[in-house]
């Protein structure tokens, strides 16, 4: 395809793309989630076929090919197979080069909506994360009456019928588990900042691993002792460790592994920021590990909430610590290769002035 395929995977507006002869060419992940219809199914027929419209755009459509201009449609209802038709906005634009090929965009406007009210920024995981966490809370009662059900059914069972139910319940409680990382991503606070010691915090990240998920793993402590406090929230930064400490200790499985956290102070580490100015992420914190590496063909997204490599996963563990991180004014990388693993954190450093300000408030 001639344009850029990633920008067209990650576009979270639902897109497809359209012959001169109305036939599907394409259709974005978007767009599959939204008209519940593979690309498959959806470019196997006009759009006219795919998708229910119920406006005459036809006419319009052929306009807006012919003059190469964009068109802008509101409120109109888009429904696709099985899925009952919603409010929306959509534009349709000319694909520059392709011979008459159009996009067709559509906006659910209750996602506008969304969008608008969180700012617009990061709009992207925003609207999939708004998705997603409506869709958590409208699951949760249904599933919390099976649960209940299921519990009651489970008195008067024999033995056998009673492992059904427990899977009944066991298997409820993963869901309710996966909503609520759904949610608790959604309501993320804004971190309240204080000077703190990153040490504390790995150690308490440590402690916590080493008696649950992480009890088959061996920790080695690398630290720089002089290293400065930073400026941060001590509990999402445990988060933070929490989960790549989690992901390292799952990457390695049943026979476990060791990983090392390693501290350390780079003044040459810089960060431009959105105002343009730099700011300096001089504390170096390191997660590694000696498991397998990342699955390779989610390495370029691996940030990106609903990403994962696994089949129980989430995909929200990575996007929590990118949003905390960035939100303390640092940065995370990665870099990954079989039998290690790094995840890199740079942070800025408490100024004098956090520190004189957080004495006072004793
Ligand atoms: N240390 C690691 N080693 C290997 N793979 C990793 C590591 N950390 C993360 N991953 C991969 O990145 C994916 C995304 O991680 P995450 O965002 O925490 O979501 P989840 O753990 O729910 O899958 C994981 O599923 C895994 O495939
Ligand atoms: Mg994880």
């Amino acid at each position: 395809m001639s344009f850029d395929q990633n920008l067209w995977t990650s576009l979270p507006t639902p897109a497809l793309l359209i012959a001169p002869d109305d036939q599907i060419v394409d259709a974005n992940p978007a767009a599959e989630g939204f008209l519940n219809s593979s690309t498959k199914v959806l470019t196997s027929g006009r759009l006219w076929e795919r998708v229910s419209i119920d406006a005459p755009l036809q006419e319009a459509f052929s306009r807006a090919r012919q003059d190469e201009t964009v068109l802008y449609v509101n409120h109109i209802n888009i429904g696709g197979r099985d899925r009952a038709p919603v409010s929306c906005n959509i534009q349709i634009a000319p694909l520059n080069g392709s011979n008459g090929q159009m996009i067709f965009l559509i906006s659910p406007r209750e996602l506008v909506t969304r969008i608008n009210k969180a700012g617009g920024a990061q709009a992207a995981a925003k609207s999939a994360i708004g998705m997603a966490e409506m869709l958590a809370h409208e699951i949760k009662n249904p599933l919390a009456g099976i649960t209940g059900a299921a519990q009651l059914l489970s008195m008067n069972l024999s033995n056998g019928d009673l492992e059904l139910t427990d899977l009944i319940v066991a298997e409820s409680r993963r869901i309710v588990k996966l909503l609520e990382q759904v949610e608790q991503f959604g309501n993320l606070r804004p971190p309240e900042k204080k000077p703190v010691n990153i040490h504390d915090v790995l150690d308490r990240a440590r402690k916590s691993a080493m008696v649950g998920f992480g009890a088959a793993m061996a920790f080695v402590e690398d630290y720089d002792p002089s290293l400065p406090p930073t400026l941060g929230d001590a509990d999402q930064l445990l988060q933070v460790f929490l989960n790549l400490l989690k992901n390292a200790s799952e990457a390695a499985g049943n026979k476990g592994g060791t990983i090392r956290l390693k501290t350390s102070y780079d003044m040459s580490l810089r960060l431009r920021r959105k105002d343009g100015k730099a700011a300096s992420v001089p504390l170096l914190v390191e997660i590694i590990d000696d498991g397998p590496g990342l699955p390779p063909e989610i390495e370029d997204n691996l940030f990106e909430p609903f990403i994962s490599g696994r089949e129980n996963g989430t995909g929200l563990g990575l996007a929590l610590v990118s949003k905390i991180i960035s939100e303390h004014g640092g940065w995370v990388t990665v870099d990954s290769v079989p039998g290690r693993t790094a995840f890199r954190i740079s942070l800025p450093i408490a100024t004098r002035k956090d520190l004189q300000s957080d004495m006072e408030t004793y």
